[in-house]
């Protein structure tokens, strides 16, 4: 897949940020229990995989990281090796999202040392899981009081760590804080062909919605493409499309 050139309507102080999500025909991203269940295809596999070697950093939420296995890393070689190809580094940045400093010390993520792991925190993180943090990860730096200032991290990360084009991916609780400040600038949609059901399963936007509908995110579908059982959606912020 090509890389989506971004419009000059972005905003140039932010990185360009998508999201990365795999959901069932009935909406959901997880089972109800929130148990660990890959549900895409190895098609879907390979678009994260792809999708990942188009940027400098990759980014997913405390619960996300430490209910998956996930590295967060390019994959194998021939991702690292199309990386380079393409002027970014051999291995992504990888960011953590842990308001309160909740996320597991046992997670997965931990036991891959092969590039700098960021955690973006707040202020109401208590001394000691700060500490704790700080010994796992190369960085912490805290935005905002409870809720994290999204708009001052993502300054942060394009500063100090070059983070131009940064993948989120998930879960639900990290996408939706992302989109209600309006920082998506795509979306990258599989839509599987499974039902889950569950009224309290997980939505690739959790949070607490919207209150009118003139506050939605509008967006405008850029590609669409049926792959086996499998729909891969990709849409972009309309106020990034230049009229
Ligand atoms: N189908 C897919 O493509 C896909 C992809 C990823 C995940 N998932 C599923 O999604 C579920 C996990 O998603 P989730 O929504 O429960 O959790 P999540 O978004 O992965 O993580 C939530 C945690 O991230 C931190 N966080 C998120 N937004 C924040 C904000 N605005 N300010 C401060 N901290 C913030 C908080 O950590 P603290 O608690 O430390 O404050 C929060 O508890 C799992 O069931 C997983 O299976 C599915």
């Amino acid at each position: 897949m090509g890389l989506i050139m971004e419009s000059s309507k972005s905003n140039q102080s932010l990185p360009w940020v998508l999201v990365n999500v795999a959901m069932t025909a009935d909406g959901k991203i997880a089972l109800a229990n929130g148990s660990y269940a890959p549900f895409g295809s190895r098609r879907d596999h390979d678009h994260l995989l792809e999708l990942r070697a188009t940027a400098d950093a990759v980014m997913c939420g405390a619960r996300t990281a430490d209910s998956f296995p996930v590295n967060l890393g390019p994959g194998p070689a021939k991702y690292r090796r199309l990386r380079q190809k393409r002027g970014l580094a051999e291995y992504n940045l990888r960011i953590i999202v842990s308001g309160s400093g909740s996320l597991d010390p046992e997670a997965e993520i931990f036991r891959h040392r092969f590039s700098p792991i960021v955690i973006l925190t707040t202020s109401s993180i208590s001394p000691a899981r700060l500490k704790r943090l700080q010994e796992l990860a190369d960085e912490v730096k805290a935005f905002g009081q409870n809720k994290l200032n999204f708009p001052a991290a993502l300054r942060w990360l394009k500063a100090k760590y070059g983070v131009k084009r940064l993948v989120c991916e998930g879960g639900g609780e990290l996408n939706a804080a992302l989109f209600q400040q309006g920082l998506v600038n795509e979306l990258h949609l599989t839509i599987c062909p499974v039902i889950f059901g569950g009224r309290t399963a997980p939505t690739l936007a959790g949070g607490i919605g919207i209150k009118n509908l003139t506050d939605a995110e509008q967006l405008k579908i850029i590609s669409m493409k049926r792959v086996g059982e499998e729909m891969f959606l990709i849409f972009h912020r309309r106020e990034d499309i230049s009229a």
